[in-house]
Parts: C-alpha cells; structure tokens; sequence
C-alpha cells in the first residue's frame, strides 16, 4: 500500500508539472480526486486491508488526498495570476490618449426655418397639413384654373408618371384638397418637396422646398395678405425687413405678387451679382388672392367668401437667412455644411 501511495503521488506531482493551462488541472483533478479518481479508489479499497494495516494506511492515503487537492488548487491560482498579469499588460488603457467625441445631430437648416414658421403659424391658429408629393393632373394643374397650355405643364418642366401623376411642381394643389375637406373658415399651412426639371445652378434645384399658406373665410382682402406676409417676414428676419410687392400672376390666384426681399448676398450693390442677377432684390415667393374659378371648383361660393393664398420658397428663405448662395448644398448631406448650423 505505501508503495502505491508514493507511486501515486510521483505521477501526481510529474502531471502537475507538465499541467499548463486550467483545463489540464482540472482533468488531473477528475482523475486523482473524482468520484473514480485513483485516490478516491485507494480510499475505497482500505477496507480491504487487514485490521492492523488500515490505521497507517488510511492516514497515510488521507495525507496524500489533502496534500493532493492543495497542490491542485495552489496550481489553479498560479496560473489564474499569470493570465491576469498578461491580460494587465497587454489590454491596458492608456487614459491620456484623447476620447472619442460622439456627433450629435441637429436640425437640417431647411427644418429650422420650417419649425420657426410653424411655430408662427400654429400660434396665429392655423393649421397644418401635409400632402402627396405624387399629384393628381387635376390637383397641381386644372382645380388649379391652369390652362391645358400653360408652360408649367409641358413635359419639359415637370416629372410626369403618366398622363394623370405626376410630381408635384408645387404645394399649391394641397389648397384644392384642403378646400374640397374643410368648410371655411380655413386656416392652413402645408409644408413639403416639391420637384421641377430644372437645371442646378445658383438658384435652382430640381427639388426644393415650399410652405403652402391658404387662408379663407368671409370678407378677406388683399391688405389682410400684405399683413400676413410682413408678419412672416418680420418674424423671420427681425423687424426692420422689408418686402417689395410686385404684380405677377399665377392662374390660380387674382390679382397676383411676387414677394420680393433685399439681395442677401449683394444687398444690391451695383457691382453685379448672380444671385439677384444684380436687380437688388430676391424672389421669396408668390401670393395672391384665391382666383374665383378655383373657388367654385372646389365647392367654395365666391360670392360669400374670399381668401389668399402664398406660396413660400422654403429654400430661398434659408438661403437669405443664413447668407448661403447654393442651394444645391441642402442636398448634399455634406457634413462640413451641415456642421455650422
Ligand atoms: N404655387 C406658386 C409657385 O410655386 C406660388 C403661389 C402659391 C402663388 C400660392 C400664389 C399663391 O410658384
């Protein structure tokens, strides 16, 4: 038996030797200590030896148990503080080295001046409203009062579909919808894309943005519009702006104006200027009284109420607002740009 004790222990301690990672420990562990492990067989098996043997032997396979199981765990921990010191030296934080800045996002400079004019609107009670960038003909263009001839029609000013969709050209056709599901009074803004095969260049995009305004109700008058767009324009660009009115006309409202508002790139200097084409001043958006032919179209007695309408050039008014001369740039998702607002 004594003799087995201190075989047993020799291939213990060459095992431990050779033992370099845990799962080998653990697999020497199973195999000396385990429920079949050789120790625990020799615990077993003392029962067979003589009365006058058992006593040593058992001490003495009990010593080699003890002695086994420390030598096991002593050598877990061993190799637990090896890796740990490995990992210290090799996965260590440099914390002098600069962080990672996390971009937060913003609003699109397009998006503010929709928010601030919608914050205008709602607080003046109208409403707002969104429509379908996919149009009916008979939307963008007939309820419209716009003849089969008008330019704005041909094919080589706007995205068609088919012959009755197309892309809306304007938020205009958002007045007819909202005249043909409300009773007047009416009180609507209707913000939105609109899309038009135009060139780029400094002032044109084929999309672009727009703020439709419709406003009708009984006895409303071309000076209740004049206040409206002096409001707008104020609550925009501060209160010493000014607009220029200009006669204009559109097939759906009579009579009709251009707002205009001082070059914001030039501010009118005579040395020329691509922006205003060196007139001084920057078409905002058009306007006008609600035409009566649309009216009726749409249900609405001429004869009993009136109403204006305004069209606002979304992009132009940022351009202004922030003295940007491209507009192409709102659509480039350049982060450079979009940056400084
Ligand atoms: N829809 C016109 C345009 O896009 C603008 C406009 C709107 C004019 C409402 C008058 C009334 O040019």
């Amino acid at each position: 038996m004594t003799e087995k004790l201190t075989q047993t222990r020799e291939q213990i301690q060459s095992a431990l030797e050779a033992a370099k990672d845990l799962q080998s420990l653990e697999a020497l562990r199973v195999s000396v200590l385990g429920k079949n492990g050789e120790i625990t067989t020799l615990l077993k098996s003392l029962g067979e030896l003589p009365p006058e043997e058992r006593r040593e032997a058992g001490q003495a396979a009990n010593e080699l148990r003890d002695w086994a199981t420390n030598a096991i765990t002593t050598a877990k921990a061993d190799i637990n503080k090896k890796q740990q010191a490995s990992a210290l030296a090799t996965e260590s934080i440099d914390v002098t080295l600069p962080g990672r800045r996390r971009k937060i996002g913003r609003l699109h400079p397009i998006n503010t001046v929709y928010t601030q004019m919608e914050d205008l609107f709602t607080s003046l009670g109208f409403d707002i409203l969104e429509g379908p960038h996919v149009e009916t003909v008979y939307h963008n263009f007939d309820a419209l009062n716009s003849p089969h001839n008008h330019p704005s029609r041909d094919e080589a000013d706007t995205f068609y579909f088919n012959d009755s969709l197309l892309l809306r050209t304007h938020t205009s056709p958002m007045q007819v919808r909202a005249m043909e599901s409300q009773q007047p009074p009416i009180r609507v803004v209707i913000p939105g894309m609109t899309y038009r095969r135009d060139e780029i260049d400094a002032t044109h995009t084929p999309a672009f943005h727009q703020m439709e305004g419709l406003v009708i109700d009984k006895g409303i008058t071309f000076g209740d519009l004049k206040g409206m767009l002096e409001l707008i324009v104020k609550h925009i660009f501060g209160p010493d702006s000014q607009i220029r009115l200009r006669p204009s006309h559109f097939p759906f409202t009579e009579p009709s104006a251009e707002v205009d508002i001082t070059c914001y790139v030039c501010a009118g200097s005579p040395t020329g200027c691509r922006v205003c084409k060196s007139s001084g001043w920057v078409e905002l958006w058009g306007c006008g009284m609600v035409h009566p032919n649309v009216l009726r179209m749409s249900g609405i007695d001429p004869e009993v109420y009136s109403g204006y309408a305004f069209g606002l050039g979304v992009d132009r008014i940022t351009s202004a607002l922030y003295g940007i001369a491209t507009p192409r740039l709102y659509f480039e998702n350049d982060m450079q740009f979009l940056g400084q607002f």
